[in-house]
């Protein structure tokens, strides 16, 4: 495969949940029985993430689905403010995991395509996004490069606890953020999540080096 279909493969899923941000102009998905009876039997609910959200635009979509100059700062405010309220921090105050399993659901692009299947864990497809691992060549650049994340900025409580956020739910901290919201809509597991987080910021991982 050519290094650009392999980009345009991985990035597929995450146009997909884009898609959603995006699309329609009036803010609303088109009214027509008939489409929506073809969305619904064409895809099939996956975990956490059911054919039902995705078709019910949530305040986010809506309000970042205007466009720009038509989105009011204190609506901005209050949608990122109720975001961020809902965003679900470890229990047991673990944030770091497997750096391996992270350097491998950052690759995975898979989960979410109707073909996939739905006993699978999805991945979280960061490289279609960001540089990570300096050996990888094969990275988007939608997103900012991570590459010495953790080295750069250390691992205090503040930091542990930005990264998480921007990984639960980017729209937390940047309202109509182009990032998938990883743990609000349930793409991955908390267990995935603190394994994405070591990829970051464990010393070890292949980023830090
Ligand atoms: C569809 C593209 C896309 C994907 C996929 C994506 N990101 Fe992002 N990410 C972005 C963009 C764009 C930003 C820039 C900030 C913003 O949007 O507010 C960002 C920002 C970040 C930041 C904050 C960077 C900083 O300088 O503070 C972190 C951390 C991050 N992403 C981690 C991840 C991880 C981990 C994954 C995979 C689980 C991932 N991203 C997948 C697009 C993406």
């Amino acid at each position: 495969m050519s290094r650009m279909s392999m980009i345009i493969r991985a990035l597929l899923p995450a146009l997909l949940l884009a898609a959603a941000n995006t699309c329609p102009a009036a803010g609303a998905l088109p009214d027509d029985a008939a489409f929506r009876t073809m969305l619904q039997s064409s895809f099939q609910d996956k975990g956490g993430v059911t054919v039902a959200s995705i078709l019910q635009q949530d305040a986010v979509q809506k309000l970042c689905s205007r466009p720009r100059s038509e989105v009011p700062a204190a609506e901005a405010e209050r949608v990122q403010a109720e975001q961020a309220a809902q965003v679900v921090y470890p229990a047991d105050g673990k944030y770091l995991g497997d750096w391996r399993e992270g350097e491998k659901i950052a690759q995975n692009g898979r989960g979410l395509q109707f073909s996939d299947d739905p006993k699978e864990p999805n991945g979280g497809n960061c490289y279609a996004c960001h540089q990570l691992n300096p050996k990888e060549a094969a990275y988007g650049t939608l997103g900012p490069s991570l590459t010495g994340y953790g080295r750069l900025r250390g691992t205090s409580p503040e930091i542990l606890k930005y990264t998480w956020t921007r990984i639960y739910n980017t729209q937390a901290i940047n309202v109509c953020s182009m990032m998938p919201r990883f743990g609000h809509q349930r793409i991955l597991t908390e267990q995935q999540l603190r394994d994405v987080m070591a990829l970051l910021l464990d010393p070890a991982s292949p980023v830090n080096q």
